[in-house]
């Protein structure tokens, strides 16, 4: 399974947790927040989750496609308005796992990408992203909550279920599922567990569902997207390096899911992580101050907070 280097990837933040950023662009980073437009009448949502739009150019060809829609419809509708993003242009849609602050824009974003040609727009996800799940918290069950199937039966998509690795953009990225638990430390979710429904019992739920999409800048490395990294970052790495036989990691953008997570954790997560060497480290929604600010001491000339409107945009050397 041969994942197609490319020419350039770059990303654009639609939804996530912080919706303005003070930071400035630099290098690959640019920002498109709202700080000072006061012209406009409207501004970035900020919600919890996460949607990123993911384009990667080979030659004069450019792949565009959705990872995550982030937690609600109208948030990622006017974001998208508000940043131009060309979502008409999108080939396929990948659910990085069932947690409604990847999936609860869905609606919108099947609307967005309406096909001229009428055909029809895949949705690619691991089948587990459809369990029945509750949140739980010492004593505390939260809410269920579950992926409707009405909604990815939409006349616009078809389902595409994913178990483990494979390449898709004509070869030009990769979706990771089933991602290997292998690093100890990672075995535990940290802070809240999360729970399934299997028949008439409720069993703590490991995410097999959760999924990375993995892009290979030719001559620079890899681009590693995640949701929520519920699989581990380091799990995640690894597998994305094993699958691809490319051990040059040039970023990791995403959910990091190590909020509430202790210090020995964090501490081991940097320690691991620098291994890889990874030239930028760009942290959103779930990550966890803590582990952001310790990524940001590891990582001082590659570290960015992702705000929505970001665009990132690596280019292989001319
Ligand atoms: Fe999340
Ligand atoms: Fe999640």
């Amino acid at each position: 399974m041969a994942l197609e280097p490319v020419d350039r990837v770059r990303l654009t933040s639609l939804a996530g947790d912080f919706a303005t950023c003070t930071e400035r662009s630099r290098g690959p980073v640019r920002r498109r927040g709202n700080m000072f437009e006061t012209r406009r009448r409207t501004a970035p949502l900020g919600a919890h989750g996460l949607s990123v739009l993911v384009e990667v150019t080979r030659g004069r060809e450019t792949t565009t496609a959705l990872f995550d829609c982030g937690l609600r419809d109208d948030v990622l509708r006017d974001n998208v308005r508000y940043l131009g993003a060309p979502l008409d242009k999108t080939q396929a849609i990948f659910l990085s796992h069932g947690h409604p602050d990847h999936y609860g824009g869905l609606s919108a974003a099947l609307s967005l990408v309406g096909r001229r040609d009428g055909r029809k727009i895949p949705i690619v996800l691991h089948e587990a992203a459809f369990r029945e799940r509750c949140w739980t918290w010492k004593d505390l069950r939260g809410g269920r909550y579950r992926l409707p199937r009405a909604v990815v039966r939409s006349p616009r998509a078809s389902v595409a279920i994913q178990s483990g690795p494979a390449v898709f953009l004509s070869g030009m990225a990769m979706f990771l599922t089933d991602i290997p638990r292998r690093t100890r430390y990672e075995l535990r979710r940290p802070g809240g567990q999360v729970l399934y429904r299997d028949g008439r019992r409720w069993r703590n739920d490991t995410t097999p569902d959760d999924g990375a999409l993995v892009m290979h800048v030719r001559g620079r490395g890899l681009v590693i997207l995640t949701g929520c990294g519920h699989a581990g970052l380091i799990n995640t790495v690894r597998e994305a390096v094993a699958q691809t036989g490319v051990s040059s990691v040039l970023s990791l953008v995403g959910g990091f899911h190590l909020c509430h997570a202790p210090a020995r954790r964090i501490a081991a997560t940097i320690r691991d992580l620098k291994a890889f060497a990874p030239r930028w480290v760009i942290p959103s929604h779930c990550s966890g101050l803590e582990f952001e600010a310790a990524l940001r001491n590891a990582f001082p000339r590659g570290f960015a907070l992702d705000s929505v409107g970001t665009e990132y945009t690596w280019d292989a050397p001319s």
